[in-house]
C-alpha cells in the first residue's frame, strides 16, 4: 500500500500555533508551511517557538493563486469566535470578524486544487450560524466528508473545561452532490477509549510555590470581589479540583467570569471581600494555564502518545514565551488560543488516523 502524502498545512487564524502543536502532538509526517495571523503579539510567539515567520496580513487578502503556490494538502482554521458566541450580538455573517473566514469558504469552491483535509474550531453556537451553513454546503458541492464534534478537554482527563465546536473534513471525491445545507450532527461523546492523557488533577498543573511568591505576584485583583456576595461555584479551584472554567482572553485583567481563580489555603464561601488574602486566592499563572492547554511548555504539560515521541524529538517540540511579552499578554493570547490536547487528539485518532508514524 502506497504511505499518505506528507501533510503541507497552511494554519489560518494562527495565534500561538495551537493547531501547529496539535499536528506535532498527533505525531503525523508533514508539517505546517505558512501560517496566517495579524496579531503582532502571537505572531512573534510563533516565530520564537517555531521558527517561521507568520505572515502578518489580512486572510481576506490572500488570492487564490498564492495560496495554490504553497502546495498545501491541510488547511487548519480557527477564526475569530465574536460573530458566533451567545454573549455577543451574534452578527454572524453579517460581522466584520467574519470576513476572513467567509473568503476562505468562498476559495474553498473555485481553487483547483482544494486541500485534502480541513480542520476547523470555534465556538457553540457556530453549528447553528449561517456561516456554517456556508461552509458545510460548500464542504458537500466540493466532495468532502466531514465530521462536526463539540468536544471539551475534560473528556480527556484534563481539568479544564473548554466545550469548543471542531469540524474534520476529508476530501473523498472530486465533486458532491449539492444537497443543500447538511443535516447537523454533532459528535458529543470521545469515540475512541483512553484519550492519551489519564484523569489529572488541578494540583498536577501547578507551579512550586515554597515562599509564597506566586500568591503575591498572581494575587486575586480586589476589584474582581468587590460588591460580591459569594463566589459562582467554579470561581475559585483548589489543588484537588478536575475541573477549572474555560480562560479566556480577560482571564486575570477583567473581572471573575474569565477563568477559574486558585485557592492556596482555607476557605468559607460566604466572605468574598476579606477572601483573598485569608484563602491565598491567586490568578493561575500564564505558565499553568498554558499546561492546562497541552502547550509544551515544560515536563508537567501533558504529553503526547507513544507513536508522537519520535516526530516530537525531531520538530523539537516545546513551547515558551519571549521575554518581553508580558503577563496579560500572555494570558490574553491563551485565553484566544485552544486545547493542544483535543486538536492533537482529533488529528491523530481522526482526521489523520492513516498518517500517524
Ligand atoms: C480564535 S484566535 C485563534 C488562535 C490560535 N488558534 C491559537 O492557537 O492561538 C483568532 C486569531 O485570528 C487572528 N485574526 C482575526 N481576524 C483575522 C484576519 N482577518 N486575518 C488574519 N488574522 C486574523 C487574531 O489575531 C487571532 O490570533
Amino acid at each position: 500500500m502506497t504511505p499518505p502524502p506528507e501533510i503541507r498545512a497552511l494554519e489560518f487564524f494562527s495565534g500561538i500555533g495551537a493547531m501547529h502543536y496539535g499536528l506535532q502532538w498527533a505525531g503525523v509526517k508533514g508539517d505546517v508551511v505558512a501560517s496566517f495571523d495579524i496579531n503582532p503579539v502571537a505572531n512573534a510567539c510563533y516565530r520564537h517557538n517555531f521558527g517561521i515567520e507568520p505572515i502578518q496580513t489580512l486572510i481576506e487578502t490572500m488570492t487564490e493563486k498564492r495560496l495554490e503556490g504553497f502546495g498545501a494538502n491541510a488547511w487548519f482554521m480557527s477564526p475569530p469566535c465574536q460573530p458566533y458566541t451567545r454573549t455577543g450580538k451574534q452578527l454572524d455573517t453579517t460581522d466584520p470578524r467574519a470576513v476572513g473566514l467567509l473568503h476562505l469558504i468562498r476559495l474553498l469552491g473555485t481553487l483547483t486544487t482544494p486541500p485534502t483535509y480541513l480542520f476547523l474550531e470555534n465556538v457553540l453556537n457556530f453549528e447553528s450560524s449561517q456561516t456554517r451553513s456556508l461552509l458545510t454546503q460548500q464542504l458537500s458541492n466540493r466532495g468532502y466528508d466531514f465530521t462536526e464534534w463539540f468536544l471539551t478537554p475534560t473528556q480527556m482527563g484534563l481539568p479544564n473545561d473548554r466545550g469548543r465546536y471542531y469540524l474534520t473534513a476529508r476530501r473523498v471525491r472530486e465533486a458532491g452532490e449539492d444537497v443543500g445545507v447538511p443535516e447537523l450532527r454533532l459528535v458529543k461523546e470521545w469515540p475512541f477509549g483512553g484519550a492519551g492523557v489519564k484523569r489529572k488533577t488541578v494540583g498536577e498543573f501547578l507551579e512550586e510555590d515554597g515562599e509564597g511568591e506566586l500568591v503575591r505576584r498572581y494575587r486575586l485583583p480586589e476589584a474582581f470581589v468587590k460588591r460580591r456576595q459569594a463566589f459562582s461555584e467554579s470561581a475559585v479551584v483548589t489543588a484537588d479540583d478536575v475541573r477549572t472554567s474555560c480562560f479566556t482572553k480577560a482571564y486575570g485583567h477583567h473581572g471573575l467570569a474569565a477563568g477559574s481563580y486558585l485557592q492556596t489555603k482555607g476557605f468559607d464561601v460566604n466572605e468574598p471581600s476579606t477572601a483573598i488574602d485569608r484563602l491565598g486566592l491567586r490568578c493561575f499563572t500564564p505558565t499553568e494555564v498554558a499546561r492546562l492547554h497541552g502547550f509544551p511548555i515544560d515536563d508537567r504539560a501533558p504529553a503526547p502518545p507513544r507513536p508522537a515521541a519520535a516526530v516530537a524529538e525531531r520538530l523539537a517540540y516545546k513551547f515558551e514565551f519571549p521575554e518581553e511579552v508580558t503577563t496579560i499578554q500572555r494570558w490574553r493570547v491563551l485565553g484566544n488560543s485552544m486545547s493542544v490536547v483535543v486538536v492533537g487528539e482529533l488529528m491523530r485518532c481522526a482526521l489523520f488516523a492513516d498518517h500517524v508514524v
